[in-house]
This record gives structure tokens, sequence and C-alpha cells, in this order.
């Protein structure tokens, strides 16, 4: 395996549905077919191919409408040169030490994670946000600190996953926290480096996020997609396995502003269904008609099929064809494909009409918008927590007596 490989892996770990290890074979099929010019890598997550194609010293950006992968984009492809130093880590381990806010604690008392991790989590997480005064600080050493501590607490946490709730962790108390922090923070700080490109992170929905692209002046040589993998067995839920650290590492703005309540936060939207990943397709390879060359990373078996996808690409006049391999996911001999269109657009695809959001988000939609009853809101919030742990009959019930079409 590539020595860049076990780097990332080792810092940044692995995110659901990474690319670290079919890197190399996408950058392979991509960069011989494409002119000089930026990279886009949407739908970026951690940014393993962004990583790959930096290595290469192509200017990369990567962009993706989760926080978490932002900051970690932020903090080894737009970021060259700053790290974290190991003055700074002690400080946001000793640093407030009777200031800090117990949030975390008090809010997750009893459920997944142990207390003692709550309160690590909540002086790392305090001395993060008002480490402003400190002459060290910037987006750069924010975002490493917020990524070494997401990433520290999926690994403390069992599974590495929220959609449970049961605190169970392998480590045993607060040093051993400590110790995993500052491990990933010198991992993270060892992937920094400068390729000489101007690379940038963004924190942005895609297709709008490319079309702005258009108006640059620099050329946007390629668009690489990773959307998430909709299959007959499994359909993604990043929101239902990050949403503890989308929360963490912004503060849970949301809920303490009073924006969401915590119910509404966990069971925010994903791309889930066939229809979604469809239509976040059409609208990116719209979005996209000035970038010469289109690459889609998807599941052999997934849904929309392989062949749907190259459709999309076709329909708007690109030249385009299919490359696969076998690939291991989950333990499970499975195959993946790189659906690739060269040419500018001629045309763009029709649109699919907008599909039926699921009936978690409508629920969410009329706690927000409508004034209830207190009894119905209790029900229907109560509704959400148990859908989230995968009860959906108590949801359909709820949304009945709201009077939402289920
Ligand atoms: C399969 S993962 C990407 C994994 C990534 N290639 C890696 O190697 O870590 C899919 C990503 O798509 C992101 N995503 C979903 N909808 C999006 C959208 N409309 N625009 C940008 N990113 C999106 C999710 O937040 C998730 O991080």
């Amino acid at each position: 395996m590539n020595e860049w490989v076990t780097r990332f892996r080792q810092s940044l770990g692995g995110y659901e549905g990474t690319k670290v290890y079919l890197a190399d074979w996408i950058a392979g099929e991509i960069l011989p077919r494409c002119k000089p010019g930026y990279i886009l890598d949407v739908c970026s997550g951690l940014g393993s191919v962004s990583y790959r194609m930096k290595l290469e010293n192509r200017p990369v950006v990567s962009i993706d409408t989760q926080l978490y992968p932002y900051y970690s984009c932020m903090a080894v492809i737009e970021n060259g040169t700053v790290r974290l130093a190991k003055d700074a880590v002690d400080w946001l381990l000793t640093g407030n030490a009777n200031a800090y806010d117990d949030f975390h604690q008090k809010t997750f008392e009893g459920k997944y994670l142990p207390q003692f991790l709550l309160k690590a989590i909540d002086r790392i997480r305090y001395n993060i946000r008002y480490a402003d005064a400190k002459e060290w600080t910037s987006l750069s050493t924010r975002a490493i600190a917020l990524v070494a501590l997401g990433r520290a607490i999926l690994s403390a946490k069992a599974h590495s996953n929220f959609s449970t709730s049961k605190p169970a962790t392998r480590l045993r108390n607060e040093t051993e926290f400590f110790d995993l922090f500052r491990g990933l923070v010198e991992k993270i700080n060892a992937l920094v480096f400068s390729n000489g490109q101007e690379n940038r992170a963004y924190f942005a929905d895609g297709p709008t996020a490319v079309k702005d692209t258009a108006r640059w002046k620099a050329p946007v040589a390629a668009l690489y997609c990773d959307p998430p993998y909709v299959t007959s067995r499994s359909n993604p839920h990043y929101w239902a396995t990050y949403w503890f650290i989308e929360g963490m590492v912004t503060d849970w703005y949301d809920v303490r502003s009073g924006n969401q309540s915590l119910e509404e936060f966990r069971v925010r939207h994903d791309v889930t269904t066939k229809d979604e990943v469809v239509r976040l397709l059409e609208d990116l390879v719209n979005a996209a008609a000035h970038i010469p060359l289109i690459a889609i990373s998807y599941d052999a078996i997934g849904e929309p099929k392989p062949d749907d996808i190259a459709d999309i690409l076709q329909e708007t006049g690109r030249n385009t064809s299919i490359v696969s391999r076998a690939h291991v996911r989950h333990k499970i001999p499975s195959g993946e494909v790189l659906i690739v269109g060269m040419g500018k657009a001629t045309r763009p695809v029709e649109p699919t009409p907008e599909p039926q959001p699921s009936l978690a988000k409508r629920v969410i939609q009329t706690l927000q918008e409508r004034e209830l009853e207190e009894s119905i809101e209790r029900e229907l919030k109560n509704a959400l927590s148990l859908y989230e742990q995968g009860d959906t009959e108590a949801l359909e019930e709820a949304a009945k007596h709201a009077g939402i079409r289920v």
C-alpha cells in the first residue's frame, strides 16, 4: 500500500465511503485524460481524493455539505503551511481549567459517551473556541484541532457511529483521550504540505459551488464526484452517523440558539435515496457544462445503476465510458465503477421531478413552521427520536395525529 494511504488512514481515519484505498486508481483514470487546471472534488468527505490530486501538484477544490469534512479539507488541502504546535495543544488540554461550560456533560448525560469523555470534550472544544486571543490561532490551526477532536471522539465511541446512544468506549480515562488527541494532532500535522498551488476547501452544496466556477479566470480541468451510495442493501446516513461530530464542530449553534431542538438536529436530512442521488447528479452535471471532464464514482450494484448515471452524462452530449474494478466494501467483495464523460456539454439534462421529501423531513418542517399544541409537538419530537433508532411506525402515527400527510 502506498505510504500516503497509511498516513491518511491513520490520521483522519475511516470516514464512511472513503476512497482512500481507491484514490490511486481514480487519479490514474482521471489525470491522463485531463488538461492543466483545477480539479474539483465534490462530495469530498475528508478529502482523500483531493489529497491524492494535491500530491500530483494539481490545484484542488474540495466541496462538501458537512462541516467536519470541510474542516478536514481546510486542515490538509487548503492549508499548506500551518501546523498546530505542541505548546498550543498543551494549552487546549489544560487552559481555562475552571471556566469551560458543561454543554456535552449536561446534554448527553448517560448517553452516547461516558461522562469523563463528555467532560474532556467540553474542555477541549471550549478552548478551541476561545483560543482567539492566542497568537497561533488561525482558521488552519482551528481546523486541525477540530478534526483531531472529531476523530478522537469517533475512535472513542464504539463502532464510530452516533446512531446508537449506548455510552460504550474502549478508553479508560481522560488521560487516554488526551493522549489520543495529541497523537492525532501530530499525525494531521504530518499530512500538511504545500504543492505550490492555491487549493481551496468549501462548505457548500456541490452544484451551487460548481456553477460558480464558470466565472473563474483560472481553468477548471475536471470535476470528480463521489456521491453517497445507495444500493438495494443499504442507504447512506451520513447525518445519522456523524451528527454528534457536526454538532461539536459548530459548537451546537443551531441547538444552543434555539433554531432547532436536539431531536430535530439529530434527524436532519441527507441524500439517502436513489431519486435523491439522481437529482444531485443531474444538478451537478448541469452546473458543470463548462468543465471538459466529469468523473463520478459509484457502487457497481448501486441504485441508480452505473448505466443510468452514464445516460445522464450522455444526455448532455458528452462522450461517456465506464471503467470498473473489484473492491472489498465492509469486508464483502464488491465492485467499484468510475463513470467518465469527456468534452463540454452541448445541452442540459432534463431534471427529473423533485422527489417527495421524506416523512422525517416533513415533520421537521412542520415543527419549524407551524404553531402546534404542546402535546402534539411533544409527540412529534418523541417520535423523531424513536425514528432515529429505527422505529418508523411511531413517526407515522404521530404525523397522522398532527395532520401531516403520511
Ligand atoms: C461517499 S462520501 C465521500 C467520501 C470521500 N470521497 C472520501 O474519500 O472521504 C459522500 C459525501 O457527500 C457529501 N454530500 C452529500 N450531499 C452533498 C451535496 N449536495 N454537495 C456536496 N457534498 C454532499 C456528504 O456530506 C459526504 O461527505
